[in-house]
């Protein structure tokens, strides 16, 4: 079974998704932990409910990032945490997380990258008139969005499409797709080469 330790942001429907992924016993893996950096993200109230340890670190309190994530990395250890999922996290993740979880931190982004990267990923697709977009599911490594491709997801843009209905479609695939890189990793059927992450 893999301890999983989830960080979050905000509302944490992906967070959900994973955990429902999990308690379905389709994957052999579980949410030890839940971790947010804003005290009021709905996320927390999604762990409570499915009796997850819900904690929250708000970075203002630390001297610096390093010490800041040297607690996430405590917490996270203490719950035998070993594979990160990052779910909606707003922070770019430093040395520190990824000295300790080293290609085992992994990221759901609401693009199909290498395209519109970092924030707004949904209306940058559409002031740039794609007619394509998605997700995708990555490795985390020091850049923003830019670790290997582990699955990805197309979402078709529509004529009358806005922020708000093309992030609703993209979202569905996100909940889809991000249990299943879960189950290549916790089945332990990734090997990454290079950029390139195969099935073993
Ligand atoms: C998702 O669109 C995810 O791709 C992005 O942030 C959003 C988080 O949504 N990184 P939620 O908190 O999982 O509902």
């Amino acid at each position: 079974m893999l301890n999983i330790g989830i960080l979050i942001s905000g509302r944490g429907s992906n967070l959900q998704a994973i955990i429902d992924t999990c308690e379905s016993g389709k994957i052999p893996a579980k949410v030890a932990v839940v971790i947010s950096n804003v005290a009021s993200a709905g996320g927390l109230e999604r762990a409570k409910k499915h009796n997850i340890p819900a904690i929250v670190f708000e970075p203002n309190n630390f001297k610096d990032k390093n010490t800041y994530e040297l607690e996430i990395v405590k917490e996270l250890k203490k719950h035998g945490v070993e594979l990160v999922c990052l779910a909606g996290y707003m922070r770019i993740v430093g040395q520190v997380l990824l000295e300790h979880f080293p290609h085992r931190i992994v990221n759901i982004h609401p693009s199909l990258l290498p395209s519109f990267p970092g924030l707004h990923a949904q209306q940058q697709a559409l002031d740039h008139g794609v007619t394509v977009t998605g997700c995708t599911v990555h490795f985390v490594d020091q850049g923003c969005d830019t670790g290997p491709i582990i699955i990805q997801s197309a979402v078709p843009v529509k004529e009358n499409d806005t922020e708000e209905t093309l992030s609703e479609r993209i979202l569905q695939q996100e909940h889809h797709i991000y249990p299943i890189a879960i189950e290549f990793i916790a089945k332990d059927k990734l090997k990454i080469e290079g950029r390139r992450v195969k099935l073993k």
